[in-house]
């Protein structure tokens, strides 16, 4: 692993359309390791597609994603991915454990059975997100905030670098919130890279090291006191902000 490269990742041109409509449109960014780093943007504005093209799962128009220095298509598992609620199957008929074992699953030949080690994994990634006692129980039947913890432990038991979460904290209470930043925050301070899409503009800057803004385009990126610029968001939220001292806060989806 070539882990002295300075950039997790580094996109460059990015431009994705979905039938022939733009849903990225030539953004470049280098995204150093070792950091939380935040999206930001309204809905629709393309946040979730950026985090796919990082995946590879998408392939872009134009432009390239690299994954330390190299193709994202030659990085395929080394990102561990936590998706947007929505997109998850909840009435899939799978246990807490067996969730989280699915994070090892790159790492299991075909031809054979989870190792003692990968149960290990497993067990140390849902100890992490505080949710081994119920490791026996369906995913169908925990709340949103416990399945949103055992998604992240998916992704934390694959043992990657560098981890992309897609709006980790929607529908979780504000004790569930902080859980989860504290494992986000060990996981960064462990050495990995965090790319997170956020919602809550309040919580931004204290959350993140550096924030992406995106429309469309790349309207910024770099330290939360440079992006969370007024006029900016005032301008990408088209107006929809309230105010709360100097904190902006987008009006309800
Ligand atoms: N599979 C798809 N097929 C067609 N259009 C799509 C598809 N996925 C996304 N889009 C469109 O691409 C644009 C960007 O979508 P994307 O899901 O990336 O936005 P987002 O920023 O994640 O939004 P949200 O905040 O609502 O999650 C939207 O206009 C959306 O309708
Ligand atoms: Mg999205």
């Amino acid at each position: 692993m070539n882990t002295d490269y300075p950039f997790a990742v580094e996109v460059e041109h990015l431009t994705i359309s979905y039938h022939s409509k733009p849903a990225l449109l030539d953004i470049s960014v280098r995204i150093e390791r070792d950091q939380l780093v935040g999206i930001i943007g309204p809905n629709g504005a393309g946040k979730s597609t950026f985090i796919k093209a990082v995946l590879g799962f998408i392939k872009p128009d134009l432009g390239s994603v690299k994954i330390d220095g190299k193709n994202v298509q030659l990085a395929k598992g080394r990102v561990a991915y936590v998706p947007q609620r929505g997109a998850v199957d909840w009435d899939f008929p799978v246990t807490v454990r067996e969730v989280a074992l699915m994070g090892r699953y790159q790492k299991i030949p075909w031809y054979s059975s989870p190792t003692r080690e990968d149960y290990e994994a497993a067990e140390e990634a849902l100890q992490m997100v505080r949710m081994q006692e119920f490791a026996g129980r369906q995913i169908g039947e925990l709340s949103g905030g416990q399945q949103q913890r055992v998604f992240l432990a998916r992704a934390l038991a694959q043992g990657s670098d560098i981890l992309l979460l897609d709006e980790p904290f929607a529908g979780v209470d504000a004790a569930t919130e902080r859980a989860i930043l504290d494992v986000l925050e060990r996981a960064k301070n462990a050495g990995k890279t965090l790319i997170v899409v956020h919602h809550d503009l309040s919580t931004a800057a204290e959350y993140f090291d550096k924030l992406i803004l995106i429309k469309q385009r790349m309207y910024a990126y770099g330290i939360p006191e440079q992006v969370l610029n007024e006029e900016l968001l005032s301008k990408i939220y088209e107006g929809r902000l309230r105010i709360f001292g100097n904190i902006l806060q987008p009006r309800e989806r």
